[in-house]
């Protein structure tokens, strides 16, 4: 089965995911009519769309059967593929980290921090988590009631706590948090490097010179913690061992990478959904303010209902089936999460804002073996953050219209202007 071309073209271009509405419409039309379906867009390599809940955890579970390294691991053009492949030596893939890896090395390198990133261990960050949240709030307080909170707030509160916990001085911030905006959001002209929209040439230029930066900065982060281990993140890489060997130059870079980057925009982004979710719903922001045991459950549909991530990709390593659809050997598939985020044979009334989901299985943080290694810092670092501002905040609404960043990958609100009472 082929989907319609203007739907396939729909669900994955960056603007449609910025306007929200069409991409809404183009997965509810998948979900009833093909929810397995091909998909060709112009210019970009054939693959399946994953619509339906169920169908990506199926995909998820089987890791073995569904690779991530074989083919490009996020939605690529076939002439920006051809580029990548030139420049990396026959790879799809920019870095090796975590997300492009398979077994065994998956597994090997996953254990590496595992334990660092369990609620046990997160813990001993909770009080330090709680200082930085209470810096943002009291800088909500000083702007006098007016702000704006994805630029102002969301953008940098889970920045700077993935760099404490990578130990990069908050001097170097800015630094970092423009290299991550132009490795996530390069298809938005806000915020890459040059400022204007970029042809993919442009773009993976672009990339290409934000990675070779990150090696320089943790190359000497690498080389502190080697002298000087802290036991923060930073210190688990630079000194971990993979099959009893140190890591090796590129896999160690990758993997602060994909910490420095995956670490906040994706929160960021789930923040500032989170609240203009608030400000346009008094009743919830009134219930939360009474009862702070509502936090988690906000939380978790704040999280569902931002879908940050917008997908990743999967290959079959041998001809299988799924849902009755034949699947072939080396078919690319797209798991569409915001989809499977609105699936109606999973959430009630899933287009509603609500905080009284029992048992919200989002895959928002995708499933299985590839699962968010960094799901419960999120949790907890937004937990705090709205523990610490509704205790402070008295009234809250928007002070004009919010507006969405322009990626098919990591998106959400750039930009949501604020009205607000403080004590
Ligand atoms: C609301 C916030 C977040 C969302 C929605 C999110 C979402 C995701 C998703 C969808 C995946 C892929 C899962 C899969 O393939 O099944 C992923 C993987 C990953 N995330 Fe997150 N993430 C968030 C926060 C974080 C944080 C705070 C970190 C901390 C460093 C982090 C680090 C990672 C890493 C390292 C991976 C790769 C795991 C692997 O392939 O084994 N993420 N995340």
């Amino acid at each position: 089965m082929m989907i319609p071309q203007d739907i396939a073209n729909t669900i994955v271009d960056p603007l449609a995911y910025a306007a929200e509405k069409p991409i809404d419409k183009a997965f509810k039309f998948l979900r009833k009519e093909m929810p397995l379906a091909r998909a060709e867009p112009e210019g970009i390599s054939p693959f399946w769309a994953i619509t339906k809940h169920a169908d990506i955890l199926e995909v998820e579970k089987q890791n073995e059967l569904f690779h991530n390294g074989d083919l490009s691991t996020v939605m690529t053009t076939i002439e920006v593929d051809k580029k990548m492949r030139q420049l990396m030596g026959g790879s799809p893939h920019l870095v090796r980290s975590l997300v492009q890896m398979d077994n065994p090395d998956h597994m090997a390198y996953r254990h590496l921090t595992q334990a660092w990133f369990l609620p046990q261990n997160l813990k001993r960050l909770e009080s330090r988590v709680r200082d930085i949240a209470r810096v943002f709030v009291d800088r909500m307080a000083d702007m006098g009631g007016t702000c704006d909170f994805a630029k102002d707030v969301a953008l940098y509160f889970p920045l700077h706590v993935i760099m404490e916990t990578l130990g990069v001085p908050e001097a170097d911030e800015p630094r970092m948090l423009k290299l991550t905006q132009e490795l996530f959001g390069s298809q938005d002209p806000d915020l890459n490097r040059t400022g204007k929209k970029m042809n993919f040439e442009e773009a993976m230029a672009a990339v290409q010179e934000t990675v070779g930066d990150f090696i320089t900065y943790f190359n000497a982060i690498t080389e502190d913690r080697r002298a000087h281990p802290t036991g923060d993140l930073s210190s688990v890489i630079a000194n971990g061992q993979v099959n009893g060997q140190p890591l090796d130059h590129f896999a160690a870079m990758s993997y602060y990478i994909i910490a420095a980057t995956a670490g906040h925009d994706t929160t960021s982004n789930t923040m500032a959904a989170g609240i203009w979710a608030l400000a346009e719903r008094p009743d919830v922001f009134r219930r939360l303010k009474a009862d702070t045991s509502l936090l988690p459950a906000f939380v978790e549909e704040t999280i569902r209902w931002a879908t940050p991530v917008k997908h990743f990709m999967r290959s079959a390593t041998a001809d299988t089936q799924l849902s009755g659809q034949k699947i072939a050997k080396g078919d690319w598939m797209m798991l569409c999460y915001p989809s499977g985020n609105r699936d109606e044979d999973v959430f009630v009334d899933p287009f509603a804002f609500s905080i009284d989901r029992s048992g919200n299985k989002h895959v928002s943080f995708g499933y299985g073996a590839h699962v968010c290694i960094g799901q419960h810092l999120a949790r907890m670092e937004m937990r705090i953050f709205w523990e610490e501002i509704l205790g402070r905040i008295e009234s809250i609404e928007l002070a004009g219209e919010p507006k969405n960043s322009v990626s098919n990958f990591v998106c959400g609100p750039k930009s949501v202007p604020l009205r607000y009472n403080m004590i």
